[in-house]
């Protein structure tokens, strides 16, 4: 006889990953012959740079790099992101008390609220947002989410001044994340400014959700919240500045205490990232020289940015407003149809894969997200079948 087996009520109160619905859709779809347009996930279709692609071929030869790897992350791997920092914000710290190793940012955003969170306490919460801060984060470690609305009159900065003060009492933790996904938006130092007094003011901790800070365009260099407060703690990751989604490497930043909480569970948890990857990753790091992109980001930079132009250009063209982001590779546009669910399943119809602006949160809703994960041509493609339903 099977088991009766029931999912816990923590994992109950979760929302279906909306994600994964979409990907149901798309394997239908294949079976049935249709040529898709991928333009959902935000994973990078360029290879991980050569040079980082041969220094794991070498690093994963040699045997002193197949033991567990030290917990906090290799002293040379922390070494290198603090060198980053240093060269590309200014920004001082000490790689064997203030950076610790995370397998990729995800891992890091639950845990963090996990160390600092207790059930039933307040987390602030963006929307639209990468949906792991209201659920992974949140409702999985038994905190109880605040929607914090982005809109778009507002240039999808917060409200901070419309929270009420009993939920800013009992708030714990508050998520920011720019450049941001899904909407493309940047933040600006006078609102980072006031982010960090209303945090400090409230003994809330930010989380600075960072995984954008190279994906800019034009002369925009994105900040780190680390250059304005050592109060908080940034997080980081290789997946999309290296396009290295796949190998799980990232890291969280900040004082010592604060990483503490995050060495401590993750203790119990996990035991890093395997020593070749985060000794491949070093090597794009190194190629940091000053504050601008090195060649094996900027060349990457350029083709999202050549892109971008195509798509925008191309869905103003055909009478779909739309504007240029400067960061992220994510086109965040109103939907021609208010409920973004039905309209992107309009775009499966014709094989163009979307994100509907829902899977983000209610205040998502009416927007498609775009990513630029396709080659010029195939965005070509995208707009004349868009054209012909719109
Ligand atoms: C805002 C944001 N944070 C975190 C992540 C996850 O990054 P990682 O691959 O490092 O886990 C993503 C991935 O798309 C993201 O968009």
């Amino acid at each position: 006889m099977p088991l009766n087996l029931k999912y816990s009520d923590r994992l109950n109160k979760l929302p279906p990953y909306i994600f994964a619905e979409i990907a149901d859709i798309k394997r239908r779809k294949r079976k049935e012959g249709v040529d898709l347009i991928s333009m959902d996930v935000g994973d990078p279709d360029i290879p991980t740079p050569k040079l980082i692609v041969d220094a794991l071929i070498d690093e994963v030869q040699k045997p002193e790099n197949y033991h567990y790897p030290t917990r906090q992350g290799e002293p040379d791997f922390l070494e290198a992101i603090a060198q980053w920092y240093k060269i590309r914000f200014n920004v001082d710290l000490a790689p064997s008390s203030q950076i610790i190793g995370l397998i990729g940012a995800k891992e890091g955003l639950v845990n963090v609220a996990r160390a600092y969170v207790n059930p039933g306490e307040v987390i602030l919460i963006p929307n639209p947002s990468y949906p792991v801060y209201e659920n992974g984060a949140t409702i999985l470690n038994g905190a109880v989410p605040y929607i914090m609305p982005l809109k778009e009159e507002n240039i999808f900065l917060p409200d901070l001044d419309n929270i009420p003060s009993e939920i800013i009492k009992k708030s714990k933790l508050m998520f920011l994340n720019y450049p941001n996904n899904p909407t493309g938006a940047v933040i600006t130092s006078k609102f980072l400014k006031e982010a960090t007094e209303f945090a400090d003011d409230n003994n809330i901790l930010i989380v600075y959700d960072n995984p954008y800070s190279e994906f800019t365009f034009d002369d925009y260099i994105a900040p780190s919240i680390l250059e304005f407060t050592s109060n908080h703690i940034e997080i980081n990751s290789c997946s999309k500045i290296f396009n290295m989604t796949g190998w799980r490497i990232g890291f969280a930043l900040g004082e010592k205490s604060i990483i503490g909480g995050l060495k401590k569970i993750k203790a119990q948890i996990d035991t890093g990232i395997p020593s070749f990857i985060q000794r491949a990753a070093i090597k794009g790091f190194q190629e940091y020289k000053n504050e601008r992109k090195p060649p094996i980001v900027q060349d990457t930079m350029d083709i999202y940015e050549k892109r971008r132009d195509i798509l925008v250009d191309g869905l103003n063209k055909i009478g779909w407003k739309t504007e240029k982001p400067k960061a992220t590779f994510y086109v965040w546009t109103k939907s021609p149809e208010p409920n973004s669910m039905e309209f992107s399943k309009k775009l499966i119809d014709i094989g163009v894969v979307t994100t509907p602006g829902i899977g983000f949160g209610k205040f998502g809703e009416g927007y498609i997200r775009f990513a630029l994960t396709e080659p010029v041509d195939r965005i070509e493609d995208a707009i004349s079948r868009i054209k012909k339903i719109l």
